[in-house]
């Protein structure tokens, strides 16, 4: 079997994870998923970064004992992980005993070919960077990262001959062109390679919190040095040589763009060293920031996962990050965008359709489906849609693996609405064609579910068992992903998985290390109120978009893409009319939406009969929230140009349109 052994960065446990540091890690774990769904034998190991300065001094103002104080934040990073749900067959803490026999046992190596001396080291070293500083990267004297003046230092240190490296690093970067990915990072670190190696500073003078040099036991190792090498001792190195056998070189260390240089300059450099091999890659991701700003703990930018995993659970988190975001680029959340994505994709789309198989197939079938022909046009999207997903998650695009299994969701839920079961229920002579109508669905539902096992494991599980699977996840593999016209299938009706959300906003903190967060949540906007009046045709939908910073004159008033796809519009058709009794405006109407039918209650009535409106095909605001109007529950809002004055006209289209094309 394959095997195949994924890194993260280890954390510094100075604080708490943040959603940047989860989303790397989620990352990883939607990677090593897909893995495992694709046969291979899988080793995942993260961990934390507990020998820093900073981690130190912590500890110390706080009066606690370091080694105790990491004991404890390591419990915290546990429990955000396992909330998370995150896989790892290892955690490996850089105080373990493991890891400082093998950060010891490669000094000795490199010591011993002639690559560490012994020198004087006089300059800069921001210790919130826990990195060495040149004057030309300061900016007014200041770390330009932290914008503090860094410690001057003058102390013997231990030298890295990293200059010695410069060709054979440039040598490797151009044999292996997928060494560092993606290729922005790569064209990054190979101009700095280019533009010349200085030997580095690999330990800190009279300082008790670290690894001791083997040495000179009144050095430590520096920070950095000692930490890259964990992803070798939490398989082995300097312990225990058959698991080292077995799983170095790693495959993949996925980490953040910011730390590339010490993954892709000095951590190759000093294997070179050791003569050891390499990793074969490593993959720089970009940050999530939050509403465009930097996460940062003083402008109060960070946000808990707790909090984010307290509002709508683990998966819709984990499919939010990885569905949104360019896996390698920057990306940004915001709690009104991830209350938006959770209602359109999984509450609209994924979980209705989930919930109106199991309906359909108990009100027609009794809960069991069986084929009783030859699939329909859904077969063809899924396969196109599992290529596509295998192309996309082999070549580190999460999200463009997640959109492929979100394309079978979207096919399925036309297909309904093109199909109309409840139509072909009325017709005995056409049980058939219901029948395999609702096997195709069931077996696309259940195609989908086998995609986003590694992205919503939880969840995925649930619709699989929903549609019939009995065997557990861990015993699923790709190959279930291809299309079986075959099998009587019980489908299980169940709750809704994600019922739609009011809009909530985490205001409160989460209690540190409690196991159940206390969450405190506030609206975030008024959107309707239960007057009669309140959705007039034409009238400007009621939602507030938060306003950028501060908006440049010209800007003022205007809003962003971002804000204008929070509506969702999309092409319904009118199945009934009739007027609502005592309203002079008001009618009321079922609409087909493509995936399910709704009532809409709409002011248009002086302008249009009921008949006039039956059979018409309409725009409506799909993910407005329900509002009662003369006592009926209106769920959407039809547009209409409204004149000052006049009557309302009806949107609508000189072609005809299926239900559910979204309009934008
Ligand atoms: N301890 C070092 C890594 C040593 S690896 C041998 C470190 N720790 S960190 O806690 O500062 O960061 C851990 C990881 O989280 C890094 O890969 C970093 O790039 C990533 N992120 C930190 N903030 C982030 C975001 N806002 N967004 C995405 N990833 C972010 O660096």
């Amino acid at each position: 079997m394959n095997r195949f052994y994924l890194t993260t960065a280890i954390d510094y446990a100075n604080s708490r994870p943040h959603l940047g540091t989860a989303y790397e890690k989620i990352a990883a774990d939607v990677l090593v998923r897909y893995k495992r769904l694709a046969g291979f034998d899988v080793h995942f190991v993260m961990g934390n970064d507990e020998h820093s300065q900073n981690v130190f001094r912590k500890a110390k103002e706080l009066g606690e004992d370091p080694r105790a104080y990491c004991d404890r934040m390591a419990q915290q990073f546990l429990e955000v992980w396992g909330a998370l749900n995150l896989s790892f067959d290892d955690f490996i803490r850089t105080t373990e005993a493991r890891h400082r026999a093998g950060v010891q046992e490669l000094i000795r190596r490199i010591t011993d070919v002639g690559d560490i001396y012994e020198g004087q080291y006089e300059g800069w070293y921001c210790v919130s960077c826990e990195a060495f500083k040149q004057e030309k990267d300061l900016i007014d004297g200041l770390c330009p990262i932290h914008r503090t003046k860094p410690d001057w230092i003058r102390e013997k240190n231990y030298f890295f001959r990293l200059s010695k490296y410069e060709s054979r690093l440039l040598e490797h970067f151009s044999a292996h062109p997928e060494f560092l990915i993606p290729d922005v990072r790569r064209n990054e670190i190979l101009r700095l390679i280019e533009s010349g190696l200085e030997d580095i500073s690999v330990s800190r003078a009279g300082q008790s919190w670290g690894i001791p040099m083997p040495q000179d036991p009144n050095s430590v190792v520096y920070v950095w040095f000692d930490a890259l090498i964990n992803y070798m001792t939490a398989v082995g190195y300097g312990t225990d040589a058959a698991l080292f056998e077995r799983w170095w070189p790693a495959d993949v260390h996925v980490i953040g763009k910011d730390i590339t240089r010490f993954h892709t300059v000095i951590w190759p450099a000093m294997l070179m060293s050791a003569g050891l091999p390499l990793p074969r890659q490593v993959f720089g991701h970009g940050w999530v920031h939050l509403k465009g700003e930097k996460m940062s703990k003083s402008l109060g930018t960070v946000v808990e996962p707790l909090e984010a995993i307290a509002v709508f659970g683990p998966d819709p988190l984990r499919l939010y990050l990885t569905k949104e975001i360019t896996f390698g680029s920057d990306g940004d959340f915001s709690w009104e965008r991830y209350e938006d994505r959770y209602n359109v994709d999984l509450a609209n789309n994924l979980g209705n359709l989930v919930s109106r198989i199991g309906a359909m197939a108990e009100r027609y079938r009794g809960g069991r489906l069986s084929p009783t022909g030859n699939p329909g046009r859904l077969a063809a999207v899924a396969s196109q849609a599992l290529d596509d997903y295998r192309s996309a998650m082999d070549g580190f695009a999460l999200e463009g693996g997640v959109a492929a299994a979100f394309r079978i969701v979207d096919a399925a839920n036309e297909f309904i609405a093109s199909t109309e079961p409840w139509a072909l229920a009325r017709d005995p002579a056409r049980g058939n064609e219901l029948s395999q109508v609702l096997f195709d669905v069931a077996e696309a539902v259940r195609i989908a579910g086998v995609l986003l096992l590694p992205v919503m494991p939880k969840s995925a599980e649930e619709i699989l068992r929903r549609v019939g699977e009995t065997r557990p996840a861990s015993e699923i593999r790709i190959a279930d992903a291809q299309w079986r016209n075959t099998g009587d299938r019980a489908i299980v009706k169940g709750d809704p998985l994600w019922p739609r959300a009011p809009i909530t906003v985490p205001t409160g903190k989460v209690a540190i290390s409690t196991s159940s967060p206390t969450i405190q949540t506030q609206p975030v906007t008024q959107r309707s109120t239960n007057v009669e009046d309140s959705q007039q045709p034409g009238a400007a939908a009621s939602f507030t978009p938060a306003p950028p910073p501060s908006p440049s004159r010209e800007d003022a008033g205007k809003i962003t893409i971002d804000d204008f796809m929070k509506v969702d519009l999309r092409v319904a058709k009118v199945l009934t009319a009739e007027k609502v009794p005592n309203s002079r405006k008001l009618v009321k109407l079922t609409i087909d939406a493509g995936t399910e039918q709704r009532t809409l209650v709409a002011g248009i009535s002086e302008a249009y009969e009921p008949e006039q409106l039956t059979g018409r095909t309409i725009v409506m605001v799909f993910n407005l929230k329900p509002a009662k109007l003369m006592g009926i529950e209106s769920n959407g809002m039809v547009l209409a140009a409204s004149p000052e004055g006049g009557k309302p006209t009806l949107v609508g289209f000189d072609q005809e349109i299926a239900p559910g094309t979204r309009v934008r």
